[in-house]
């Protein structure tokens, strides 16, 4: 029976590596049926942009597990070896991997990693705070990092960080480095497809250097089972990106949902479902004095907002330095966000609708006037959105404060329909020239 499965997979793909089995499991449990590459087309909107396409893979790897918690890293960058450049890499849809080595995966060329099992980080954070990948932008680590070009993951399986032993530490230490779960590092051309992210440490994906990926069919959840919340756990960060598309995904976390930091250009967000969490934000920018921040040409389409604190955020650092926490302090850097849309929102209690601010880790908003930010916000629309805010600045919906109405101009904001659970729908407003003939301004700044 189980020589003949194996010769049909065999007889179906040019060439099988098979590494040796390192446990009695992995000799008696049937290996997964190598899965279908997903295809999931950009859509419904698209960035008029050719994706580079991603030839069929010739030879098919599967990665061994020794199971019980020991340190798989090595058979996985073994077989990873083994079927770059053309290969499929099946990770068995049986098998628990355990990742307690960080794992550089910059040099896949060719490649899909077909994730049918879990795949679990071990919960060494000690280790993993010496070892995890810096990188650098805002302390971000990653337990690995995945780059190169033309890679596709998929295959239905789970990537899980051991979270929890995390969130415990950070309600302790703040200053403590959690690794980001999936870190996308300098790919050119890939997609991550079909896959559930568990118990992040902090952000579940940071995407940086990177051009030409598609993030869809991604589930993302794991909440706090102990009395220190998930911090931080955002959904996605770009940063030094551009044509990059998420879509059709469902992410219940306690940060952004998703989020453009840094030289973020040419990326669609769309048919989201986000709960719990802060929004679909822009930033924050300018948080270093000397840098230059692009954010520009972001179509966000089409989200479904709940329980979350924030709608459309755009969140800019003031002139003058700042401190929202001890371990986020900035302001002063310069740039500009523009050409971004957000398209067809639906929220549920959600505290802000639309919150744009320029004064980002800043209380003392005379201040924020003073030292307007060095970093210009332009050519903005905000379009469809319905539903109710929650109560919490009810009866304001939105939050719309710029430094100085020189460095925010071109602010569209149209058919919001959104209310408070009293009926209403305010605005703060301040420094915004002409937004009082677009929503209701009931405070001003
Ligand atoms: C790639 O594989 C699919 C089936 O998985 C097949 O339909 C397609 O024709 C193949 N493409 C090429 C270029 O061989
Ligand atoms: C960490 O993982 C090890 C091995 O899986 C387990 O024995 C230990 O209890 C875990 N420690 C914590 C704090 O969860
Ligand atoms: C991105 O590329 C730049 C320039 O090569 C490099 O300095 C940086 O370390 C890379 N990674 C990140 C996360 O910025
Ligand atoms: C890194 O964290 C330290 C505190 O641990 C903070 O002082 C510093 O500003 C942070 N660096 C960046 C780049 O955010
Ligand atoms: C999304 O991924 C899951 C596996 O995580 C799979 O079962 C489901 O069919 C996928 N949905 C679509 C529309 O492809
Ligand atoms: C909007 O997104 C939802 C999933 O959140 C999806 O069911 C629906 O088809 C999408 N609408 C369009 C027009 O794509
Ligand atoms: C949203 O998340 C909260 C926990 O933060 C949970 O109680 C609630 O059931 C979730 N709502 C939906 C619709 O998933
Ligand atoms: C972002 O792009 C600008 C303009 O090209 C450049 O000056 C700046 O150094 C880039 N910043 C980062 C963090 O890569
Ligand atoms: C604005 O951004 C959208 C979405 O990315 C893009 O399609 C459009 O071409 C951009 N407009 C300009 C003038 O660059
Ligand atoms: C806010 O800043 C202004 C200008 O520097 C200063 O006069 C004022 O005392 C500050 N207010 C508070 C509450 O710190
Ligand atoms: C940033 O803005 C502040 C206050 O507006 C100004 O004093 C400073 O010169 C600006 N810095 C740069 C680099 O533009
Ligand atoms: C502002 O509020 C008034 C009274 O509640 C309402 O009639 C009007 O439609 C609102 N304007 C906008 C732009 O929402």
């Amino acid at each position: 029976m189980l020589v003949s499965f194996y010769l049909a997979i065999a007889l179906l793909e040019a060439s099988v590596v098979f590494a040796a089995p390192s446990s009695l499991e992995d000799l008696l449990s049937p290996r997964s049926v190598v899965s279908k590459r997903p295809s999931h087309p950009i859509a419904p909107k698209h960035l008029g942009h050719q994706f580079p396409t991603s030839p069929n893979r010739t030879k098919t790897c599967y990665v061994p597990s020794y199971g019980n918690g020991k340190d798989d890293s090595a058979n996985i960058l073994e077989s990873i070896k083994q079927c770059n450049n053309g290969g499929h890499v099946v990770f068995d849809r049986n098998n628990k991997y355990t990742v307690a080595t960080a794992l550089d995966l910059t040099f896949l060329k060719h490649v899909d990693l077909d994730i049918q099992g879990t795949i679990q980080f071990s919960n060494d954070t000690d280790y993993w705070q010496k070892n995890a990948f810096d990188q650098v932008f805002q302390n971000a680590t990653t337990f690995f990092q995945l780059g190169g070009e033309d890679v596709n993951v998929y295959g239905g399986g789970t990537l899980d960080g051991n979270g929890q032993v995390w969130y415990d530490l950070y309600a302790k230490d703040i200053y403590i480095l959690r690794p980001i779960l999936f870190g996308t590092i300098g790919l050119k051309g890939g997609s991550i497809a079909d896959i559930n992210m568990r118990y992040s440490p902090q952000w579940y994906n940071l995407v940086a250097n990177s051009t030409d990926v598609v993030f869809s069919n991604i589930t993302i959840s794991g909440a706090s089972s102990s009395a220190n919340p998930a911090k931080n756990t955002d959904g996605w960060d770009t940063y030094r990106s551009s044509n990059i598309v998420i879509q059709n995904s469902h992410i219940d976390n306690g940060d952004d949902c998703v989020s453009f930091k840094p030289n973020s250009t040419d990326m669609i967000v769309q048919n989201l479902y986000c709960n719990g969490s802060h929004g679909i934000s822009v930033g924050s920018l300018g948080q270093y004095i000397g840098e230059v921040d692009i954010v520009k040409n972001i179509y966000v389409y089409n989200i479904s907002m709940s329980d979350a604190s924030d709608g459309a955020r755009i969140k800019v650092w003031p002139g003058i330095s700042s401190a929202l926490s001890g371990d986020l302090q900035g302001g002063g850097g310069s740039g500009a966000v523009s050409n971004i849309t957000y398209d067809t929102m639906a929220l549920s209690n959600v505290d802000y609708a639309i919150e744009i601010t320029q004064c980002y880790g800043q209380k003392n908003l005379t201040l924020c006037n003073q030292f307007p930010s060095n970093l210009t916000i332009s050519d903005i629309t905000v379009k469809h959105f319905t539903g109710t805010t929650s109560k919490k600045y009810d009866p304001l919906v939105g939050y719309l404060v710029c430094s100085s109405p020189t460095v925010c101009s071109d602010i569209t904001i149209e058919d919001i329909t959104v209310k408070s659970p009293t009926g209403n729908n305010g605005y703060q407003c301040g420094s915004i020239s002409g937004i009082e003939t677009q929503v209701n301004c009931t405070k001003t700044t």
